[in-house]
């Protein structure tokens, strides 16, 4: 993980030591690298642009469900990206952290109509389709708001990608995107109706997809229904080529070869002379967070020992939802202490709230800090409040700057909106 490092036997992030943090802010907190999130979005744009001619750098669109608090929006906004949202309240969030409509795509599965207003209103730059009724009602809104919106179709490529079959998104099975022949139909009908301009395709396998060259058969898939689309006279002039690049979770994990990627664009997307977009969410974020979170205790039973840590999974769901291996390590180095091996756990009152089972690492005592490592993507965003546990803090560090950018909810924050009605009072 870059942006994280030992000094003196004490994790640091960047050049903040971690106990500083969980002093400053509690646990658990999230914790993220600024430098890192800089660097992975620099390491992508560069690949890309070693590939591909100066006039012809994509456009990288944040996909900001990845980890969405406004101060990493602004952070990715500063670097000249654009972002890809699937909801109201990311569009809210996108415009509240300083980006500009033209900047942002709406990909979200199932549109309502108050998001497709506002998405209008805003004028974004596109809406990404995923069904008849979407491409209707942004029609029916834009005229009535006197627009006309760019619509591009998501193609379900029926090629395997991802990481776990609950983050896999490009089978026939899935509802995301629709067949060839489905979107030549809706092309058809887009270029007949005076509210929507159909400009494009679009294509998202999966997230974390470690088999790389899933990527390169839904790009040539992309590229077959450009041709058709284009014999029709029906223009394409943008590709969303998606997101999904992976990051490493364990040692093991396979990594995408960015250069062999970016060549793969050259080959197959560049010669179709359209505007190229892309939109990573996980690779420019999770290795830059970390969930710091203390140790409650050590409980024994009779064939195992439990590292119950006070933060659970409702803080970070992806152990629980995906099977998701992350790092864990102490934060403060004792090499004197021996090993032991733990299911590392939180508080909640199921089984499923583990984070590791059976998991090596030195011993731990009640008071000690543990980094539970990758966090960055799909950790807050996901976080709910079951067992009404309050959300955490989330800390944004940037050399020796350090900053809460989202404090811890209070008790208050939990019932915040509920009320008991008149006649149980
Ligand atoms: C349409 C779309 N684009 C992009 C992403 C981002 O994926 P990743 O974080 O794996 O890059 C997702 C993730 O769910 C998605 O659904």
């Amino acid at each position: 993980m870059t942006g994280y490092q030992e000094k003196q036997g004490i994790l640091h992030v960047e050049n903040v030591p971690l106990p500083k943090i969980a002093q400053m802010a509690g646990t658990p907190c999230y914790v993220y690298s600024a430098s890192s999130i800089r660097s992975q979005f620099s390491a992508l744009k560069a690949a890309l642009e070693k590939a591909l001619p100066e006039n012809r750098a994509p456009l990288l669109c944040y996909a900001c469900k990845a980890n969405s608090n406004i101060a990493i929006l602004r952070l990715l906004q500063t670097l000249g990206s654009g972002l890809e949202i699937v909801s109201e309240g990311e569009l809210f969030r996108g415009l509240e952290a300083g980006f500009r409509g033209e900047h942002i795509i709406s990909t979200s599965f199932g549109k309502n109509p108050q998001e497709i207003q506002a998405c209008l209103e805003a004028e974004i730059l596109q809406f990404n389709i995923e069904a008849w009724i979407e491409l209707e009602q942004v029609n029916q809104f834009a005229a009535m708001a006197g627009k006309t919106a760019d619509v591009l179709f998501r193609l379900n490529p029926d090629i395997s990608g991802g990481g776990h079959s609950k983050i896999s998104t490009g089978r026939k099975e899935h509802k995301f995107g629709n067949s060839e022949a489905k979107i030549i139909e809706m092309y058809r009908r887009a270029a007949g109706m005076r509210h929507v301009r159909p400009v494009g395709i679009s294509v998202h396998i999966g997230s974390q997809v470690t088999t790389v060259e899933s990527f390169r058969p839904a790009y040539e898939a992309l590229a077959n229904l450009v041709k058709k689309l284009r014999s029709e006279k029906l223009p394409v002039e943008r590709l969303d080529i998606g997101g999904g690049f992976p990051i490493a979770y364990e040692k093991k994990n396979a990594l995408l070869d960015l250069d062999a990627f970016a060549q793969w664009v050259a080959d197959i997307i560049l010669p179709l002379n359209v505007d190229i977009q892309l939109e990573p969410g996980r690779y420019l974020v999770g290795n830059a967070g970390i969930l710091l979170t203390e140790t409650l205790y050590v409980k024994e039973t009779d064939d195992r020992k439990f590292l119950v840590l006070d933060a659970a999974m409702n803080d970070l769901i992806r152990p629980a939802l995906y099977e998701a291996n992350h790092g864990i390590r102490p934060v403060v180095t004792h090499a004197d202490r021996p090993a032991q091996k733990y299911d590392v756990v939180g508080p909640i009152c199921e089984s499923g709230d583990i984070f590791a089972s059976q998991r090596e690492m030195t011993e731990m005592r009640k008071g000690d800090l543990i980094a539970i490592e990758s966090a960055g993507a799909y950790g807050f965003s996901m976080a709910s409040n079951y067992n009404s546990r309050p959300f955490p803090a989330e800390v944004l560090v940037d050399g020796d700057h350090v900053a809460v950018i989202r404090k811890r909810q209070s008790l208050q924050d939990l019932i915040r909106g509920e009320t008991i009605p008149e006649w149980l009072r």
